[in-house]
């Protein structure tokens, strides 16, 4: 039995806010952003838009592409770091909802940027466990509704879209996913976090306040180098596969800096990593999916190549995956 990726669904909002229209709000340069980031624009959810509904039409095309009714799934696992509601109720039950797959669980993980891979190997183990047939992997995020607009040194990375798979299990040696690595350093928890009103210390209320993002750019930027340096070591060790197996390496699209930098510590080309930060900045858990289904629009990912995800962000996490498309 293997569990196969068996379609990818997007859904990017339509607002789009070019490194130029941020020039005008903040003290920045499109040729800073572009230089430093290689991000060129973002895309905006549109205003009264949720996490879940990008996630939940991300969910119906990538049904829709499987040919599998949402009736059939056995579970949703939603990867995001800006969940609807603080707490509960989960993302993924108010997905299940929305696309009507009423009945089966549904549970939200976080991982920060590394969720999707999280997602992809506790979702691949469930099915293997026999657990079911059919489930839905969900990245989906509206960071920018956590974004701190008046810091430059932050605002300028992140956007909002969603990504979605269809996993099945199915009886086809050799193909799917075949290894994962999950990893996670909590020492640099404060690297990157969420900054929110302090959990009050008695019954009385503290004032709620908009939570928003806080990070040390160079410790991030560091981890992010080691964990594709390391990340793709350890693949490779596991795996016994070369790096001339592989069709593509998909790293998570935070910066294309971060991408550049370890390609060179390895010595590979950057035209093997496939990388669209240009057009949709950091996307958080929704990037890698958001990647696989454009590849597929593309025509670049074929029935056979063998591709591998890269994940890194908030927590500290990584997780690489080697999958069989
Ligand atoms: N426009 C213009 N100037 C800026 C901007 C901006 N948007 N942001 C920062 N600067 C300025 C700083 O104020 C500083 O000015 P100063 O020297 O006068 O003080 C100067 O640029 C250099 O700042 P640094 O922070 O040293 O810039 P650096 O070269 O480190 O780049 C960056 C900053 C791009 C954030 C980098 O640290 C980085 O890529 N970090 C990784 C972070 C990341 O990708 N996070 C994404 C989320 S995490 C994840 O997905 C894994």
């Amino acid at each position: 039995m293997s569990v196969l990726i068996r379609s990818v669904g997007v859904h990017i909002p339509e607002r789009r806010i070019t490194n130029d229209e941020l020039g005008k709000m903040v003290d920045t340069t499109d040729e800073w952003i572009r230089s430093h980031t290689g991000i060129g624009a973002r895309h905006i959810a549109a205003d009264g838009m949720l996490t879940s509904d990008l996630g939940a039409d991300a969910a119906k095309k990538a049904l829709a592409k499987a040919g599998v009714s949402p009736k059939e799934l056995d579970f949703i696992l939603v990867a995001t770091a800006t969940s609807d509601y603080l707490g509960f109720p989960s993302t993924a039950c108010i997905i299940q909802d929305k696309i009507g797959a009423h009945g089966c669980a549904a549970f939200d993980i976080t991982a920060g940027c590394t969720g999707f891979i999280y997602g992809l190997e506790i979702a691949s183990n469930m099915l293997s466990a026999r657990r079911g047939h059919h489930a839905l992997v969900i990245g989906a995020e509206t960071l920018t509704r956590v974004t701190d607009w008046t810091d430059r040194s932050t605002c300028v990375l992140f956007g909002d879209g969603a990504g979605a798979v269809v996993l099945s299990n199915i009886e086809e040696g050799g193909r799917g996913v075949l290894k994962t690595i999950l990893g996670a350093d909590g020492g640099g928890a404060l690297d990157l976090y969420l900054k929110q009103a302090e959990r009050p210390k008695s019954f009385e209320r503290a004032p709620a306040q908009v939570p928003s993002i806080v990070m040390n750019g160079k410790n991030v930027y560091n981890f992010a180098v080691k964990s594709i340096t390391v990340l793709i070591e350890r693949i490779m060790h596991l795996s016994m596969y070369r790096l001339e197996d592989f069709a593509w390496i998909v790293p998570h699209q935070a910066n294309a800096r971060i991408v550049q930098a370890a390609a060179k510590r390895l010595g590979i080309p950057e035209e093997r990593f496939y990388m669209n930060m240009e057009e949709y900045a950091n996307t958080s858990a929704a990037s890698i999916p958001i990647v696989l289904g454009e590849m597929e629009d593309k025509g670049l990912l074929k029935r056979g190549d063998l591709i591998m995800l890269l994940g890194f962000g908030a927590g500290l996490t990584f997780g690489g995956s080697v999958i069989r498309w």
